[in-house]
């Protein structure tokens, strides 16, 4: 995709990626995928040694890919008193040379993507779309943000006065951010987390998820190989209740960016209000209950192709992605036939292999929680499908792809972080019923619609308490500035990653006055 030139200025083209397509790029591509499984990745922690653990693959747990050294709590004190002494110099450099610093670690990512597919195959389990995926998008972020670096921190913004006053505004880093990031997108998101701070002028302690350190790792060794200082962005593995309490509690920080569980949020939102120190923002996109309404004048086949995709790609592991799809009862047979026919054709297995539609759940805590929740819908829901267990499963935590029929999403208490569709029947004049059901989760991230009746459109657009609205197509995959992301209610305080205010939210805007 070109961006084209307009509201925010320079041409910026999105990464290219990789054509997996190409038998000429793809076959080469898996040998040398093949010769990187040999090397064996760290995790380090900015300051001080940290406490060695492994980290296996989930889908096969006798693979091990590396070490972690998780940071202590003195570690964490360490680290934040040397970002906070060295953020004023990085702040003063500007705009535009923080702008070349993180372009120059967009281009060094594309340079060493196929480390980072290996990681992102073997650490977390992603297919190997889905690793070149979370590079574009990690890449798009970095060079997106480097825009808005530019746009927004070169110049101050001239305000009206009196003749003799000279007004200017100016926007400054507010100094440490704590960047905690998800492990389901260990590199895309782990990377907007920390480019966007980084981009107002901030200094950044990045704490990856305790599954996937080493991507992270690699991301935080490449942004230094381009230049950002060492001080400036600085690696915190380790556990939340170690690094992350530390850090949000610390009184030198002074902001929090996150993407995790709307729970995890709402601890951080605790200690933030109880710690010393001045009261700091707080960025949060949460959880979702996604729901896609599909009515009888929607296209069969799109709706099967973008609801397999909505609600299986990534194993179901994306925040955005479909959990309850609403059908018209006119054509809900035959729709739950054809997904239920297409579901059928989906591959479980090693996310390695390139025939693998659905990769493993991270680890056994988020198996254990969807399979308690398949078991609950054996008992309360009717059963449509369920794929077999993968052979890969013994070794491995794979919870294969299931779709069940339930009567009201009421009945659905929390998200199920995996690939479980539900489905509930509504009547011809329920359109509204149906949205306030979505309204009612309290969730506000991904809504997806399949209708031919703009109407209809109009209707669920301005009603639906929702942050991205998908019409006609799938609802993941949001791409950097075309759909900036984020949710609203118990899925994020609000702010959309990837869209023109979001650095803004992690600057603090400061007035200078001077009589001429
Ligand atoms: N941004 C991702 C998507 O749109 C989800 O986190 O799918």
């Amino acid at each position: 995709i070109v961006v084209p030139a307009g509201l925010f200025g320079a041409k910026r083209r999105n990464s290219a990626g990789v054509d997996l397509s190409d038998p000429l790029v793809r076959e080469p591509l898996l040998e040398r995928l093949k010769a990187l499984e040999a090397r064996s990745w760290t995790a380090k922690p900015g300051l001080g040694k940290g406490e060695a653990r492994s980290i296996v693959s989930p889908h096969d747990h006798r693979i091990t890919v590396g070490t972690t050294f998780e940071a202590t709590a003195a570690d964490v004190d360490r680290m934040v008193r040397a970002a906070s002494d060295a953020q004023i110099a990085w702040d003063s450099l500007g705009g535009e040379k923080r702008a070349r610093l993180l372009e120059r670690a967009a281009d060094l990512y594309e340079e060493h993507a196929e480390e980072f597919f290996s990681l992102c195959t073997r650490e977390a389990g992603k297919t190997l779309v889905d690793g070149v995926l979370e590079v574009r998008e990690a890449v798009d972020f970095l060079r997106f943000y480097a825009s808005e670096a530019r746009r927004q921190f070169t110049r101050p913004l001239p305000l009206p006065g009196p003749t003799g006053e000279q007004n200017e505004l100016r926007l400054h880093g507010r100094g440490v951010i704590a960047a905690i990031a998800p492990w389901n997108f260990p590199l895309a998101i782990f990377t907007g987390l920390v480019s966007a701070p980084l981009a107002a002028g901030n200094a950044v302690i990045a704490k990856p998820a305790g599954q996937t350190p080493l991507v992270a790792a690699l991301a935080i060794e490449l942004m230094h190989k381009a230049g950002i200082p060492r001080d400036i962005v600085q690696l915190a593995p380790g556990s939340g209740r170690v690094v992350g309490g530390t850090l949000t509690a610390h009184p030198l920080l002074s902001g929090v960016v996150f993407t995790g569980s709307t729970e995890t949020a709402r601890m951080i939102n605790r200690t933030l209000a109880e710690r010393d120190g001045p009261i700091i923002p707080f960025v949060a996109e949460t959880g979702g209950q996604n729901a896609m309404i599909v009515d009888s004048s929607a296209l069969p086949e799109q709706v099967t192709r973008d609801v397999i995709s909505s609600a299986f790609q990534s194993a179901g592991q994306r925040c955005s992605a479909l959990r309850v799809l609403f059908v018209q009862e006119d054509v809900a047979d035959s729709m739950i036939s054809m997904i239920s026919g297409a579901m059928e054709a989906l591959t479980v297995g090693d996310p390695g292999d390139l025939k693998t539609d659905v990769g493993p759940v991270i680890d056994e805590a988020a198996k254990k929680v969807l399979d308690d929740h398949i078991e609950w819908l054996d008992k309360n829901a009717r059963k449509i499908c369920r794929l077999d267990e993968p052979k890969e499963a013994t070794n491995g935590t794979f919870v294969s792809p299931a779709f069940y029929e339930i009567e009201s999403p009421s009945q659905l208490n929390q998200e199920n972080f995996g690939a479980i569709l539900h489905v509930v029947r509504f009547g011809n004049d329920e359109l509204d019923k149906v949205v306030e059901a979505i309204n009612t989760t309290g969730y506000g991230l991904t809504l997806g619609l399949h209708s031919r009746i703009d109407t209809v459109r109009d209707y669920v657009e301005a009603h639906a308490r929702v942050g991205n609205f998908y019409v006609n197509r799938n609802q993941i995959g949001a791409v950097v500035e075309s759909q900036p992301f984020g949710g609203e209610g118990l899925s994020g305080t609000g702010p959309k990653a990837g869209g023109p205010h979001y650095v803004a939210r992690f600057a603090t805007e400061r007035v200078t006055c001077i009589d001429t």
